[in-house]
């Protein structure tokens, strides 16, 4: 089943609770929640704080994508705020803290995935491919919304579908960056089958068009 997570990211801040009720009332399946701390990435935007005030508005499936440095210091926190699955990305610590964060975001009995920047090849998600719920490859360098989508993400996209389909698993297979009704549906062909959209969802003048032209079935 095809999953669409609009980015907050992109979403009128002053209206939060009306944001996130609409693109529900919209279809969207998701809601996708951009950590960025200005270290990881050159920006800075939501954290733990908006993230509880978020979870009190909704009862949405949050999709907590952290783009910080030390995620071990702070992914607990993020679960206990609300999160229902947490993302950290593999640039963002050693393999074995990226293994110990997974595991507290288990223990703290949400679902976790690992993140890929656009530079990152998909071998390396293989030592977390048993661990993890999701794996997100980037379609644009993170940071900002409203960038372009990034082609040459595709074929590492298929190279993680196939990854995945070799474990057995269930496994999910986002992207980000970039998704609306035109770079949804190559996606989709090379396997991804959760889609990320800020820009394409919140700014579009009908959101429920938009989010289901990004799935693929004509509203
Ligand atoms: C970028 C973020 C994305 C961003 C996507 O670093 O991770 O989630 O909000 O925005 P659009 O869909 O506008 O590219
Ligand atoms: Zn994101």
């Amino acid at each position: 089943m095809i999953y669409v997570s609009p980015s907050l990211l992109a979403a009128d801040f002053a209206n939060l609770r009306e944001e996130i009720d609409d693109v529900k009332a919209a279809g969207a399946d998701w809601l996708h929640y951009d950590v960025m701390d200005g270290h990881f990435v050159p920006n800075i935007s939501m954290g733990i704080p908006v993230l509880e005030s978020v979870r009190k508005a909704t009862d949405m499936f949050l999709d907590v994508h952290l783009m910080i440095t030390e995620p071990l210091r702070y992914a607990k926190r993020f679960c206990s705020a609300g999160a229902d699955l947490v993302n950290v990305h593999v640039e963002a610590a050693g393999e074995a803290e990226i293994h110990r964060t997974l595991a507290e975001v288990k223990e703290a009995g949400k679902l976790c995935g690992v993140t890929l920047k656009p530079a990152t090849p998909a071998e390396a998600a293989t030592p977390f491919l048993d661990e993890v719920d999701l794996i997100l490859v980037m379609t644009v360098e993170p940071g900002f919304g409203g960038q372009h989508f990034m082609e040459d993400q595709l074929e590492k996209v298929r190279q993680i579908r196939k990854m995945i389909d070799q474990t057995g698993r269930q496994v999910r297979l986002e992207v980000d960056g970039g998704i609306d009704a035109k770079t949804a549906p190559l996606c989709l062909k090379a396997g991804a089958d959760t889609l990320v959209a800020g820009s394409a969802v919140f700014r579009a003048a009908d959101r429920k068009a938009a989010v289901h032209s990004i799935r693929g079935i004509n509203s």
